[in-house]
């Protein structure tokens, strides 16, 4: 990937930061207002929690590393339409929930699995610029990007942002339970040996608490142009 003569990707947008914090639909209206493509590497990570099943965080590394090699990710659209294919077929609705929210937790701390999706995300992002989200995109999977955001928010706003989603899905929810359920996903996120949910030294951290998504995007986009927008001079 090209580097400027700052030895930075000018190219490469990361957004981290913690489950239910606004970050899909934030990288989806960032990528759109720049009209590039998003990846949402925790789809990536839904994806195989779904197709390897519960308990997968326990089968051998060998054994994880040859069913991993099967599924091909890709991505195809841009900006707002950006799409996520998984072995050609479009990654969809049913990995949005829950339950596979927590099975992608825990097999993300198992390292054969982030080797290969680092190596998945990496190659993603040869096609061109791009909007990166996730939980170690500044820190680990781009750590040259010049463009770093953490966003935040307290984990009931989380939560009452979840249920507000899954509301428009059709889907019924506790809210005491969807905030248990993000305090223990945050707790498995951040305190795992490999790749830790945590900002990069250099990311700008956003606490979005107090602010709708409309304003969180002006930030973004505000810091982006300050910093020289994408392109690499
Ligand atoms: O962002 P999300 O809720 O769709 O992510 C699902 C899980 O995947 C999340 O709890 C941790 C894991 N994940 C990760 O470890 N690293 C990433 N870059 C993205 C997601």
């Amino acid at each position: 990937m090209p580097l400027d003569e700052k030895g930075s990707l000018a190219a490469i947008v990361t957004l981290d930061g913690p489950a239910g914090v606004g970050k899909t639909t934030l990288a989806r209206n960032v990528a759109e207002a720049l009209g590039i493509f998003y990846m949402d590497t925790g789809a990536m990570f839904r994806t195989l929690a779904l197709r390897l099943g519960p308990g997968a965080e326990q089968r051998s590394a060998a054994d994880l590393l040859e069913a991993g090699r099967q599924w091909v990710f890709s991505l195809e659209g841009q900006g707002s339409r950006t799409r996520l294919r998984c072995n050609g077929d479009p990654v969809g609705e049913e990995i949005r929930t829950e339950e596979v929210g927590m099975l992608a937790s825990r097999i993300a701390a198992v390292p054969v699995i982030r080797e290969i999706l680092l190596e998945a995300q990496r190659s993603l992002a040869t096609a061109g610029p791009l909007v990166a989200e996730g939980r170690d995109m500044g820190t680990v999977v781009f750590p040259q990007a010049r463009h770093k955001f953490f966003l935040d928010a307290a984990p009931e706003v989380r939560a009452q942002r979840r249920l507000l989603e899954l509301r428009q899905r059709g889907q019924e929810a506790d809210i005491n339970e969807l905030a248990e359920q993000i305090r223990q996903r945050d707790a498995q996120d951040r305190n795992r040996a490999i790749a830790p949910l945590r900002p990069a030294d250099d990311a700008v951290i956003v606490d979005t608490s107090y602010l709708d998504i409309a304003a969180v995007q002006e930030r973004i986009l505000q810091h982006i142009r300050d910093k020289g927008g994408l392109s690499r001079s």
